[in-house]
């Protein structure tokens, strides 16, 4: 993995590390991660915004508390490598918590701090683009519209995922006319990539990378190194990555999610050659793949119950945790905008004498970015207080009482809640935002 970076960086990451064991041990130990945003390479930007395609290094720190039998152990940021292709030793930014100053004179808090604002902005138009409206909003759409168009109303596979689908088309069709309008976008005040940057960004990641076969919420977490943990926590010697809570959760809420689908689907086919012969199924997946209809790539070849069963779990998982988890934090994470800037309009200079706090306030949004920014982060996070899953999943089971595979889902997700409270609570924080009675609605509707 750090092939990718260069010799000087390798070379002064373990430097940074001595003491801590060296660079193969804690490699081979998975101790070191990375987060690689070469995806915006060549990404238009909007006016005069800067942005790059920084790779990032974290580190699993481990720590003896004195008086304490359990190691501590906790994730932080290592380096940062703001180029691809680094041409000066200046590109490339160590923690101060790990650089000897003898060796990294430089790397001042401020210039970390700087350089980390450039990571984050990096990540938080990444975040608004693809992970929220591309691979939620958008990619829902084309499925939506399918469904709508090839099976009838009380068909089952309707019936079940159908409620989770409520309103996204009225929010889709809004965000086009606000966030993505040709003459006066949204995304053009606040965001790095602007508007023509979010679509180039978008298209992208959704033609050349998403195959809706490939994007239940175990693969995608398996194509970034990570499985279910057993008992996750911080006391568990076993979990790869204490912490990680979206992991966590997610697996959670997939696993019940997935054991609803299934057990209602079950009761509505007896058999793989049920789910074969169900010609409006098979029209709706012609449909999804017709590149003159839905268009939509990699749509899963469904002739068995468990391919008709993921796929629609996907669907569900989407429009409810996935989105929820990517959409609820917004006014949480943005509004102090240095905390997560979504443009910054000055580039790391080569002399880093020139970083200073004025510098700094030069490069954030100015005051009428700012305010766009917390405004639509805001708007976005509004919740409908009587809409999250939960919520649904009481309402449907009053007007559906012998439904024992929604009763069991209500249960489920009751479960997933107080776990979350519970770890909350433990842990000394507030992380609402894969809690299914708190911030998770049960269709993606903002
Ligand atoms: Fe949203």
């Amino acid at each position: 993995m750090l092939a990718s970076f260069n010799k000087d960086v390798q070379l002064r990451v373990a430097e940074a590390l001595k003491g801590q064991g060296t660079l193969s041990y804690l490699l081979k130990h998975k101790r070191i991660f990375s987060v690689d945003y070469e995806i915006l390479k060549g990404i238009e930007r909007y006016a005069d915004r800067v942005f790059y395609e920084p790779i990032i290094l974290f580190y699993l720190r481990e720590e003896r508390v004195e008086g304490e039998k359990a190691v501590r152990r906790y994730l932080m940021p290592l380096a940062i490598q703001l180029h691809r292709e680094p041409h000066t030793v200046n590109h490339i930014f160590i923690s101060p918590k790990l650089s000897s100053s003898e060796l990294l004179h430089h790397e001042a808090g401020r210039v970390w701090l700087f350089a980390r604002m450039h990571a984050i902005c990096a990540d938080a138009n990444y975040h608004e683009t693809v992970a929220h409206l591309g691979l939620t909003h958008l990619a829902l759409e084309p499925i939506i519209i399918a469904f709508r168009r090839q099976l009838t109303a009380s068909h089952p596979l309707m019936q079940l995922v159908g409620p989770h689908m409520h309103e996204t088309l009225t929010i889709n069709s809004l965000g086009r006319e606000t966030l993505l309008k040709a003459d006066s976008s949204y995304f053009d005040q606040v965001l790095g990539v602007g508007r023509n940057g979010a679509l180039q960004l978008i298209a992208r990641v959704y033609r050349n990378h998403y195959r809706m076969e490939n994007e239940t919420f175990p693969q995608r977490m398996a194509r970034n190194g990570f499985t279910q943990v057993e008992n996750p926590g911080e006391d568990n010697a076993e979990d790869p990555l204490p912490g990680y809570l979206y992991r966590d959760y997610g697996f959670m809420l997939w696993n019940a999610i997935h054991s609803y689908v299934e057990s209602y689907l079950s009761a509505h086919y007896d058999s793989d050659e049920a789910v074969r012969q169900d010609k409006m199924l098979q029209d709706l997946l012609d449909d999804m793949r017709d590149p003159h209809r839905a268009d939509i790539p990699g749509v899963p070849h469904v002739d068995s119950l468990q391919k008709l069963v993921d796929m629609a779990s996907y669907i569900v998982f989407t429009a409810t945790a996935e989105h929820s988890a990517v959409n609820f934090g917004q006014t949480d994470f943005y509004s102090f905008i240095p905390n997560r800037p979504l443009l910054l309009r000055r580039p790391m200079p080569r002399d880093l004498s020139r970083v200073t706090v004025k510098y700094i306030m030069e490069a954030l949004p100015d005051e009428v970015q700012s305010q766009m920014t917390i405004l639509m982060a805001s708007t976005l996070s509004l919740m409908d207080h009587e809409g999250t899953l939960f919520d649904w999943a009481i309402a449907s089971s009053r007007t559906r009482p012998e439904d024992r595979h929604l009763m069991q889902f209500k249960h489920q997700l009751e479960h997933i809640s107080n776990h979350t409270l519970k770890r909350n609570t433990e842990l000394g924080i507030y992380w609402p935002y894969l809690d299914p009675k708190q911030r998770m609605a049960y269709s993606t509707n903002i």
